[in-house]
């Protein structure tokens, strides 16, 4: 027999499968396999004391000779190309190598492997196109090619001749071009995942034909045109998500009865217009609806809380509108979903008083942000009733009133933003009780009277910005330049703050900003500053200190920005001067 000639054939093997011969062909391929391997040392079990059957990761089959039927090495820490060897274990029905750093080309011999049904090659760093040959692997169901970098065009031919393929996941690589129409074959397919590349085009119509597909998911894309009308013949769809492309169109509005099983829709960033069709109502198994930064108008249906396994409702940059007369009636109504976590209506056009049942949403609520609306009224006071609450955003908006003291019972609360709206009167003590915050920010309002004290108990905190509420007065607790956390930036400035700055500023040691420019602070810098050693930005202008520069302020190396100016500060101003002058020429340097 001719082996030079045979050898360029797959079915070499296979056609010897009863020889004996061929059980050596398996484990030469393995070998092969190893010896591409940049560590191949990690498969130290693979060696001749005891038969390739039993080594790690390689099942074989029970016939006379044995045959290797699954090679199973995920996640194992393998390095190195693809030895196209494998294309000669002609029995392989799984070949998991996923989560491993293989590179280089994925071998057009796995084309050869006509009984493989399993093919899982993702998280590794492969590179090239995808080979026209896989196309012979025509027992395939599932195919996992995820967050490896192949490019180029996804083969028509894939889905013209693997008819049996279940799933499908390409995501996150770089290919382009279209989806190919040819898809529509794969009448069996229920999971297609071609998120994360960069396909262009329009969404194939014919994929409407594919009754079985649940799961779609063509995020992060460039795709356009809008959403075609047969895809609503998936009766089963349960996970639906196209955000991130450049679709446009409408949501229809029998979507309810056309998508019964569906738990996730996700439209967001695209040019999709229209209402919110109320139908969604009747989807009882939907979770999370994602309709982010597109063009949605209208009222939010009234009736959303009839679903009641709602977690998630992202709405927000949409021209979704709502005022004191109508459009509010959805949040009375999301009172009845025990599972919410998620409510985000930012950058809307809501108006009208901050609706009073946001207060029975469920305890399950983990973040609830309305800012950039036109929303006026108060925080409702029992605002504490929402005790899951992580982030809580009202900024942006025409808010007034003040700040509730029921807000100290938001023990969970990591991030509270309350900036930029005409919030006034006291900051409530209670504040200091929110023991997980690590960021408040509650600068541009109307806020007076003293900082309390209590918000030297956050010991998680790293910014602080009660900036320009112009009326905060007193002097700053010494509690505050204690903060632990403190290390991004504290910002008190434009207030009627008075008093000295206290020695203890010198435990900021972690803080990179400080500004409390715009007071009426007053006595001396003191020289403990030296100890905030990684400050790059200081702004003490527009104050009433005095005495003398602290020469100690040429020990902070990172400073970048020092502003003292509009101060009653004197003696060696000359140095100071030239401090200015060389941290301004190595600003106008980098
Ligand atoms: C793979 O099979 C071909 C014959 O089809 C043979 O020439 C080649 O040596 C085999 N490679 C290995 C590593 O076993
Ligand atoms: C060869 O593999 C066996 C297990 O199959 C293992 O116990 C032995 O340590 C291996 N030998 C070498 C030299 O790595
Ligand atoms: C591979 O391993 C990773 C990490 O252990 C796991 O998340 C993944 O589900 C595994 N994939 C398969 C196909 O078994
Ligand atoms: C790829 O497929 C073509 C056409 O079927 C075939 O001629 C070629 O030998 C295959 N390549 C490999 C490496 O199997
Ligand atoms: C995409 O894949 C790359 C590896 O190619 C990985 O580093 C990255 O984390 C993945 N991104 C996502 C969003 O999964
Ligand atoms: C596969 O899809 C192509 C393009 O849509 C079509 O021309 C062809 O008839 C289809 N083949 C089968 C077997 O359905
Ligand atoms: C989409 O196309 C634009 C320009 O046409 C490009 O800048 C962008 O990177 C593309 N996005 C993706 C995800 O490919
Ligand atoms: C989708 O269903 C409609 C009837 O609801 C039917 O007319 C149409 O042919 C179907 N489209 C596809 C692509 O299956
Ligand atoms: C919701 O379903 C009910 C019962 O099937 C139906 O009567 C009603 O019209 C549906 N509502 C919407 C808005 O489609
Ligand atoms: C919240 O729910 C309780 C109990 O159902 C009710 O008495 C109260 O009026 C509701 N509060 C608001 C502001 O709607
Ligand atoms: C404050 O919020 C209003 C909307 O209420 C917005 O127009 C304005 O730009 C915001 N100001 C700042 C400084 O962000
Ligand atoms: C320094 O402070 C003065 C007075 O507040 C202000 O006018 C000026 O813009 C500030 N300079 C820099 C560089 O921040």
């Amino acid at each position: 027999m001719a082996l030079g000639v045979m050898s360029l054939l797959c079915s070499f093997l296979a056609v010897l499968s009863i020889a004996m011969t061929a059980s050596a062909g398996d484990e030469a391929a393995l070998l092969a396999f190893k010896a591409h391997l940049s560590n191949g040392g990690l498969l130290a079990s693979w060696n001749s004391s005891a038969g390739f059957c039993s080594w790690k990761g390689v099942t074989c089959s029970h016939r006379r000779p044995a045959r290797v039927v699954a090679l199973r090495l995920n996640a194992t820490g393998l390095a190195g190309p693809l030895s196209p060897a494998i294309g000669n274990l002609t029995f392989l029905r799984t070949l998991d190598l996923g989560t491993n750093s293989l590179h280089g080309g994925i071998p057009a011999s796995l084309g050869c492997l006509r009984r493989l049904q399993e093919l899982y090659l993702g998280e590794n760093s492969f590179s090239g196109t995808l080979p026209v040959n896989l196309s012979s692997c025509t027992s395939m169901t599932n195919m996992g090619l995820y967050n490896t970098k192949l490019s180029g065009r996804i083969p028509a031919e894939l889905s013209e001749k693997l008819t049996s393929l279940v799933a499908i996941s390409l995501r996150n690589n770089s290919f382009t071009g279209p989806i190919p129409a040819s898809l529509a074959n794969l009448s069996r397919l229920q999971v297609l995942d071609l998120s994360n590349n960069q396909l262009v085009g329009s969404i194939p119509p014919g994929l409407g034909s594919i009754q079985s597909m649940r799961f779609f998911n063509l995020f992060g894309n460039n795709l356009s045109g809008v959403l075609p009308p047969s895809l609503y013949n998936w009766s089963l769809m349960g996970a639906f998500e196209v955000g991130y492309n450049k679709l446009h169109g409408n949501i229809p509005d029998d979507i309810g009865s056309k998508f019964p099983k569906l738990y996730y829709l996700g439209l967001g960033h695209n040019q999709f217009t229209g209402t919110i069709p109320s139908s969604v109502s009747n989807i009882s198994s939907l979770k999370t609806i994602g309709l982010n930064h597109n063009g949605f108008s209208g009222y939010v249906p009234p009736t959303l809380g009839k679903l009641g396994a709602l977690q998630t409702l992202y709405f927000a940059d949409n021209k979704l509108e709502a005022d004191d007369n109508d459009g509010w009636e959805f949040i009375t109504s999301l009172a009845n979903c025990g599972k919410l976590k998620t409510l985000e209506l930012s950058i809307n056009s809501f108006g009208g008083q901050l609706p009073g049942p946001i207060v029975n949403l469920s305890t399950t609520l983990r973040f609830l942000q309305v800012m950039n609306n036109r929303i006026f009224g108060s925080i409702p006071a029992d605002i504490g009733n929402l005790v899951g609450l992580e982030v809580l955003g009202i900024a942006n908006t025409l808010i007034t009133g003040v700040i509730p003291e029921t807000i100290g019972k938001l023990k969970n609360l990591v991030d509270l933003g309350l900036y930029n709206n005409s919030l006034s009167g006291l900051i409530p003590s209670s504040l200091g009780n929110l023991s997980q915050l690590n960021r408040l920010y509650a600068y541009y309002g109307n806020l007076e009277g003293p900082i309390p004290a209590s918000l030297g108990k956050l010991k998680n905190l790293f910014v602080l910005d009660l900036s320009k509420n112009y009326h905060l007065n007193g002097s700053i607790p010494t509690e505050i330049f204690k903060l632990p956390g403190l290390a991004w930036y504290l910002d008190l400035s434009h207030n009627s703050l008075s008093g000295p700055l206290p020695n203890e500023v010198g435990r900021l040691t972690d803080l990179n900003r400080l500004t409390l420019s715009g007071n009426r602070l007053f006595g001396k810098i003191p020289d403990s500053i030296q100890n905030c050693l990684v400050l790059e930005w200081l702004s003490l202008d527009n104050n009433l200190f005095e005495g003398s520069i602290p020469r100690s302020l040429r020990n902070i190396k990172g400073l970048r920005v020092l502003n003292l100016t509009m101060n009653k500060l004197s003696g060696n101003t000359v140095i100071f001067l030239m401090l200015l002058a060389i941290l301004e020429a190595w600003k106008n340097y980098t």
